[in-house]
């Protein structure tokens, strides 16, 4: 059984392109939601590379009992290409990403999912991100192991690690038609 999560989130933050400010002229978002940090540091590398705006989903309870709200403060109208990173939980795709899914009308944009787990894969989780946006041109997603909580293991793409992610990702990225790379 799958416990509900209550989170009050809100949709923070650092709007920041790569210079560090928003980037009025571009039409992608990269919006991850991250608590140990591995699907963040994926999100910043994706975004040196493709540049864009970047959002953090931020957990105001990291434990919650209930999954309740979620507080958005993005334009997605101006968007055509929405970068979606999360975590695996429990096999699936995070509650606070499937409300973000609903909340906004995502019809005729261009969504591509980027994962970290603990080894186990994605579950359910690209499938549930194609229901939600069944009207949505989805790209094929990216995803690594990242942390293994359970084992003591938080951020785990670091060092060594995280020279080898950007590899795959880097790659990815590159066969991600009809994506324009900014360098
Ligand atoms: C509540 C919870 C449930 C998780 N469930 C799974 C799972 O079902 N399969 C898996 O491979 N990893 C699972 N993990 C591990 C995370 O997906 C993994 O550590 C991931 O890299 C964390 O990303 P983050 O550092 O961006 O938060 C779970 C972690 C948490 C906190």
């Amino acid at each position: 059984m799958v416990t509900r999560l209550i989170f009050i989130i809100f949709l923070v933050s650092r709007l920041c392109s790569a210079q560090g400010s928003v980037d009025e002229s571009s039409n992608i978002l990269i919006v991850y939601l991250s608590r140990t940090n591995n699907t963040k540091v994926v999100a910043e590398m994706i975004h040196e590379k493709v540049g864009g705006d970047l959002v953090a989903l931020e957990l105001k309870n990291p434990y919650p009992e209930n999954y309740k709200s979620i507080v958005a403060q993005v334009d997605m109208v101006k968007y055509d290409t929405v970068f979606v990173g999360f975590p695996t939980w429990g096999m699936q795709l995070p509650p606070p990403i499937k409300s973000f899914l609903t909340q906004y009308d995502f019809k005729n944009k261009t969504i591509i999912p980027f994962n970290t787990n603990a080894g186990y894969g994605i579950g359910s989780s690209f499938q549930k991100v194609k229901y939600l946006c069944d009207n949505c041109n989805i790209l094929e997603g990216f995803s690594v192991t990242g942390g293994k909580e359970r084992d003591g293991i938080y951020l785990a793409i670091k060092g060594n690690r995280k020279v080898e992610v950007k590899e795959l990702l880097m790659e990815w990225l590159e066969n991600l038609k009809p994506l324009t790379l900014k360098n």
